[in-house]
């Protein structure tokens, strides 16, 4: 008997609890622990319409850093800021690699290399990457070819930036610093034995 009645309250309880629960129209039903939803605190890198933040400007919950703040360890990306032109690609002949060939930055640019570059220009930089050697895309230039050799490396950074002919921009995807780290080991792939295709792509 006894133990009927609890399963009826148990019952009647739970039916309730969902039914209370139960969300429907402009009822948006009952939440548990609702702080775990709405949070009190302003959440950092957003700007919240119902609750714009009052002390900064626009209701933004962090301010933007002062113009031409470098984070640390950062180059100051303004002084590679040239259009993306012809004249802009001409003219970022002058810049040359600001960060040392040390150890670190050519390994660092390696693991980078082999992650975005291997592809197309295989990974002793030979043009011989999987797409091209199947077939599917037009050979980029060797590296160990006399047109890279004198090539300035700051028209190579221009051209990682900013893609060149077929060659997609990494602009988005690496930062100033991993370009020049990149480039690092790109150098010390230049001097390897015979390039194995020279051929530079015929597209426009
Ligand atoms: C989808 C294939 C592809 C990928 C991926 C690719 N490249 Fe290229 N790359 C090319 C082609 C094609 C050219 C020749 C562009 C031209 O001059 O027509 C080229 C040219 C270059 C040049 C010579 C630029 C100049 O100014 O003459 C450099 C340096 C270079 N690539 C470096 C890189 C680096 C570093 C990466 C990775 C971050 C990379 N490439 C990724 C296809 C690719």
């Amino acid at each position: 008997m006894k133990m009927k009645f609890i399963y009826n309250v148990l019952v009647i309880s739970s039916m309730a609890l969902i039914t209370s629960c139960s969300a429907g129209g402009d009822n948006p039903g009952s939440e548990y622990a609702p702080n775990m939803y709405h949070s009190f605190a302003y959440e950092p890198m957003t700007q919240e319409a119902e609750k714009p933040n009052t002390i900064n400007p626009n209701g933004m919950n962090m301010r933007e850093p002062v113009k031409g703040t470098i984070a640390r360890g950062q180059l100051d990306y303004s002084k590679y800021a040239l259009p993306n032109t012809i004249e802009g690609y001409e003219a970022s002949a002058v810049f040359t690699n600001p960060l040392p060939a040390s150890t670190y930055n050519i390994a660092e640019g390696k693991r980078l290399y082999n992650i975005n570059c291997t592809p197309c220009h295989g990974t002793e930089g030979k043009a011989d990457g999987t797409i091209v050697v199947d077939g599917k895309y037009p050979p980029p230039p060797s590296y160990d070819s006399d047109r890279i050799r004198t090539t300035p490396e700051g028209k190579m950074f221009f051209s990682v930036r900013y893609g060149k002919n077929l060659m997609g921009a990494y602009g988005t995807v690496l930062s100033p610093n991993q370009i020049w780290q990149v480039l690092h080991y790109v150098n010390t792939l230049k001097g390897s034995a015979a390039p194995v295709a020279t051929v530079v792509s015929t597209a426009k």
